[in-house]
């Protein structure tokens, strides 16, 4: 169903042949039937892309590429991608402006649960103290909540393997049950952190 929209955008781009002016944002609008942050946009587990580094892009549509890192979405779009489109998508990704933080209120005993968390595992060590992430690190500020708490068991259980051990061992020492307050705190962040 998702993916028969993804070919039918496809299709759609094609079909009015973009002009040169709009071609770079043109080849991402396929990716965007899943990835933008607006009404008809997918399940709310989905990453927007939006803000992340061009590095940390093309290291995981690599990782999807290669099967080494699992969405049968992704592992499906990937599959056909040159290294050349790898490298296109990446670098329009990284010039897309930043997500702005959610209108929704958030639950200031969560958020304070998840900032001590985040304080004593020293996530910003990596993802800078704003939290937008650089080169191969991926940003997290303003991610969209349930896609960071299902990525962040996937990393604590094994299940997704990053490209290097660091996500596994930054989460070993962190109860699981403890996941979700991190990305509510990830998701919401106050101003005041960015
Ligand atoms: C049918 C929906 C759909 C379409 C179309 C789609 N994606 Fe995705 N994409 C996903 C989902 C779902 C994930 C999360 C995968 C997971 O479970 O880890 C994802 C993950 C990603 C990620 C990793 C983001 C992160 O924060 O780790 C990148 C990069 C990405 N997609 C790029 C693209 C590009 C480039 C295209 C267009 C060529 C595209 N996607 C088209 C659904 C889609
Ligand atoms: C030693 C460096 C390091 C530390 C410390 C670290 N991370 Fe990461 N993180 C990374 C890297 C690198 C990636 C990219 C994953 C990969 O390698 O494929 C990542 C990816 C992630 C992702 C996936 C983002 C996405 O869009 O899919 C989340 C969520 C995340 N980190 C949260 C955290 C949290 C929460 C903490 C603190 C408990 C933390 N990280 C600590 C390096 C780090």
């Amino acid at each position: 169903m998702r993916a028969a929209a993804f070919v039918a955008a496809s299709l759609l781009v094609c079909q009015h042949g973009v002009q040169a002016a709009t071609a770079a944002q043109g080849r991402l609008a396929p990716c965007m039937v899943c990835h933008a942050e607006n009404a008809s946009s997918a399940e709310p587990d989905t990453p927007l892309l939006a803000g992340q580094p061009s590095f940390y892009a093309i290291t995981q549509l690599f990782l999807f590429r290669e099967g080494r890192r699992g969405s049968a979405v992704m592992n499906a779009i990937a599959k056909g991608l040159t290294d050349d489109d790898l490298r296109n998508f990446s670098d329009l990704i990284g010039k897309l402006p930043p997500p702005s933080r959610p209108a929704r209120p958030a639950d200031a005993s969560r958020m304070a649960t998840g900032a001590a968390l985040a304080q004593k595992h020293r996530c910003a060590s990596c993802h800078g103290a704003d939290y937008a992430g650089g080169k191969q690190v991926a940003r997290l500020a303003h991610q969209r909540e349930g896609y960071l708490s299902r990525v962040l068991v996937e990393f604590r259980s094994g299940k997704r393997l990053g490209y290097t051990s660091a996500m596994s061992e930054a989460l070993s020492g962190i109860p699981p049950e403890a996941l979700a307050d991190l990305a509510h705190y990830l998701a919401n962040l106050p101003a005041t952190a960015r």
